[in-house]
Parts: C-alpha cells; sequence; structure tokens
C-alpha cells in the first residue's frame, strides 16, 4: 500500500522536543483538558488524516470509561482518562495508522497532557461507535489522553514493571555502526530509540544504505509491530529533521520497513 507520510514542517520542532517528555500513563486524574489544548489536539488529528492516504486519527473529547475494558478483568485498564484519540483505517493500513498516531500523542505531550496507547485493552465496537467508522475501516489502537494522576496505582506499577517500561535497547543493538553514519541518521537513530512500541518489544532496526536510511524488522515480532513500525517512521523523520535533512520516504516490503531518502 502507498503511503503519503507528510511531516507538518511547523509541528516537527515541538513534536521533537515531546520525544524525551513522553512517558506512558494509565492512571489520570479524570480533569478535562483546557478546551483549547483540545481544539488544537483535534486540529492536528483532522490535519494529519488530511495528508495521510488512508489513516485517521478522530479526537474524543469525552471518553466513556467503559471503552478501556483491562486485560483481563480490570487488570491492565486504563483509569480515569477525561478523553481518547481513536486511530482508524483500513487493515492493511497499520504504518501510516503508527505515523497518524504517534503525531497526535506526541502533540499531546508537547500540550502538557499525559497519554498511552492501547492496541489490546479497549472495546474496539464502541470505539468505532465514538469514531463514526467508515466501510473498510477499523480502529487499530486509541490513546488515553489527559493528565496523570499525582500518585501511581499498583496496576499501573505492576504493568510498568513488566514491560520494563524505561527499557530502551542500546542504540548499538537497534543501529549497529551507527557512529559512523552522518548526524542527520544519528540523530533519527536515537529519536527511534526513544519510540514507544507495543509491550515495550521495540521492533526496529535500522541501517545505512548508501545514502539512505533504512528501517528493518526485528527478527521476533509482536502482534503490534506494524503499528510501531509507522511510530518508528514519525521518529527517524523528526530526528533527521532536527538535523536539518528533510526527504521521502518508501515504504518497503518484506524485512525492509521503509527506507528514508534524504534532500528527495
Ligand atoms: C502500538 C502500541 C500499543 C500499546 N498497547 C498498550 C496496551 O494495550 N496497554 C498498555 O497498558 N500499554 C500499551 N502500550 C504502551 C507500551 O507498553 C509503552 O509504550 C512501552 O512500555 C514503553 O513505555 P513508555 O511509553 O512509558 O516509554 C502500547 C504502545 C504502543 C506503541
Amino acid at each position: 500500500m502507498l503511503t503519503n507520510m507528510d511531516l507538518p514542517d511547523d509541528l516537527a520542532a515541538e513534536w521533537f522536543d515531546a520525544i524525551p517528555q513522553r512517558i506512558s500513563s494509565r492512571r489520570f486524574d479524570g480533569v478535562r483538558p483546557a478546551p483549547e489544548v483540545l481544539d488544537r489536539l483535534e486540529w492536528t488529528s483532522q490535519r494529519l488524516s488530511a495528508s495521510a492516504d488512508h489513516a485517521r486519527a478522530v479526537l474524543v473529547r469525552e471518553a466513556p470509561p467503559e471503552v478501556f475494558t483491562g486485560l483481563v478483568g480490570s487488570y491492565g485498564k486504563i483509569e480515569g482518562a477525561p478523553a481518547l484519540a481513536a486511530f482508524i483505517g483500513p487493515e492493511d493500513a497499520g504504518l501510516e495508522v503508527g505515523y497518524v498516531g504517534e503525531g497526535v500523542v506526541l502533540q499531546a505531550t508537547a500540550a502538557g497532557l499525559d497519554s498511552v496507547w492501547i492496541a489490546a485493552a479497549f472495546d474496539a465496537q464502541r470505539a468505532g461507535r465514538l469514531a463514526d467508522l467508515r466501510d473498510g475501516e477499523r480502529v487499530h489502537a486509541i490513546a488515553a489522553l489527559g493528565h496523570a494522576a499525582k500518585r501511581i496505582g499498583s496496576g499501573e506499577r505492576l504493568m510498568r514493571a513488566m514491560v520494563r517500561a524505561r527499557h530502551r535497547l542500546p542504540l548499538d543493538t537497534i543501529a549497529p555502526g551507527h557512529a559512523g553514519w552522518p548526524e542527520w541518521a544519528r540523530e533519527a537513530a536515537s529519536a527511534v530509540r526513544l519510540a514507544p512500541s507495543g509491550g515495550n518489544r521495540q521492533p526496529w532496526r535500522l541501517r545505512i544504505d548508501g545514502d539512505a536510511l533504512v528501517i528493518t524488522k526485528a527478527e521476533k515480532l509482536y502482534w503490534t509491530a506494524t503499528l510501531d513500525f509507522g511510530i518508528a517512521v514519525l521518529h527517524a523523520e523528526l530526528g533527521a529533521a532536527h538535523a536539518g535533512v528533510t526527504g521521502r520516504w518508501v515504504v518497503g516490503d518484506g524485512a525492509e520497513v521503509a527506507r528514508f531518502v534524504p534532500g528527495s
């Protein structure tokens, strides 16, 4: 599937700065974000959706608690999130959905909101009704949005420990040989390294091929990998843009996810 992933130039710097600030929150204080913050998030969602080929992000300003189901019983349940964004597209649009969704998440972070991506523990049918699904679309994931509760709950502590939430693979593992890469490619790799991923599996590997930076797949893939790769594509692009390099993505197949060709 062709993807047209257009980074909004005017937002790239604030999204880049948001990358190290973002951590997942699973327990919120229930307080609704200021209307102007939600307005901006809605505007960002609409902009990203308009420039994507198939993926869409829809802001739901008042999230019914029933959307957050928990994994088993109430385990893994998101508490007190006042708002959410639904990340939508056809079945095969996961890469683009990941890219668009992470744009919304980073915009939320830049606006001072806390968030968590949720691909497992939500009611997809209910979320689909809230987001007015069109034919052939499904909700791939949602993000809970709001302000984190001051004290995290025992469920969240357990979940964070389980996925070793702060743990990131060394740069040498995800981008072997990075020390010899051009500055923009090293920035891109560092930005990918901090990206969120389902179960914190970090399924991305990077290599340089001629002038291009190529995102490839780790050997073992978790079921959220396609979304994770879309997230990685955005982070790589933001890292490169931070070093002053823009380019274009060519989506690959097999082990190759996508290649970033600078200056084109
Ligand atoms: C595509 C995707 C799906 C995710 N699904 C869930 C989920 O269903 N439940 C959950 O508690 N966390 C979920 N997460 C959050 C990850 O566990 C989290 O991003 C990862 O552990 C890294 O921690 P950090 O976000 O605090 O950096 C998901 C993240 C991504 C990117």
